[in-house]
């Protein structure tokens, strides 16, 4: 069984608690990414594990595939939002610091999106994820890469900006305009503020150490590690 390891960095969970609501509404809205993941799965579908579920977009997702799905996060909210919205009986989310990560189970895909950036000890952590992956199972992670490792405060509000009407014609105004209140929220601004990316260089030369024979794939500000364990 899996057990919630919940002596977690309180403070910083309570910063992704602060915006859960609005980052959900942002990322359903703009669910661009769940395409990457659905066409690397790896060829047996029982188990997979989702690091950094948020609200259970990418899990619920994956459940269509896998007989089980093990989603974890360490946000209260992100969770609720998650268990609310995104319940199926073959997924089971866990509050869990990836850091410290509790898993006594092996599983047949592991992914995670656009989280790996706000762990303390991304080496360990992946080594740890290694020993929990099959024979033949496969890793699929997306995560920020950035030649600055902070980008200032104001590239992201002229970037909020400068999204608005081709949003709205995505979008709708109404949404677009709640997608503008959020971007240029106090919460999420301070916690962009406080996110550290890897380069490309860097990102490569870790996952690679990690995961030998792995292959990048670039997507915008993202960047895509596959790794089959074979
Ligand atoms: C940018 S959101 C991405 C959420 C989701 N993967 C998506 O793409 O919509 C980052 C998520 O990682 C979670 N997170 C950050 N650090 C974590 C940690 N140490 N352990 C578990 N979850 C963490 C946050 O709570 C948040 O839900």
């Amino acid at each position: 069984m899996l057990k919630s390891n919940w002596k977690i960095r309180r403070n910083k969970s309570v910063m992704f608690d602060a915006f859960a609501t609005e980052y959900d509404f942002a990322a359903t809205l703009q669910n661009q990414k769940s395409d990457f993941f659905i066409k690397n799965l790896s060829s047996s579908k029982g188990t997979a594990l989702d690091i950094g579920c948020g609200s259970g977009i990418l899990a619920f997702e994956l459940a269509k595939y896998y007989d089980r799905v093990v989603a974890v996060d360490f946000s209260a909210k992100m969770l609720d939002i998650a268990r609310q919205k995104r319940s199926s009986p073959k997924i089971e989310y866990i509050q869990m610091d990836a850091s410290h990560l509790a898993v006594d189970r092996q599983f047949d895909l592991i992914v995670s999106d656009s989280t790996f950036h706000h762990l303390k000890h991304l080496p360990s952590t992946l080594q740890s994820l290694k020993k929990i992956l099959n024979p033949h199972g496969k890793v699929v992670f997306l995560d920020n890469v950035s030649e600055v490792e902070t980008p200032a405060t104001i590239k992201y509000v002229v970037g909020a900006a400068r999204d608005f009407m081709p949003d709205s014609s995505k979008y709708g105004f109404r949404n677009a305009s709640r997608l503008l209140k959020f971007r240029l929220s106090p919460s999420w601004l301070k916690h962009l503020a406080s996110d550290r990316y890897l380069s490309e260089g860097r990102f490569k030369k870790i996952y690679g150490r990690y995961f030998p024979g792995c292959y990048f794939v670039r997507l915008g500000s993202l960047m895509g590690v596959i790794w089959e364990n074979l």
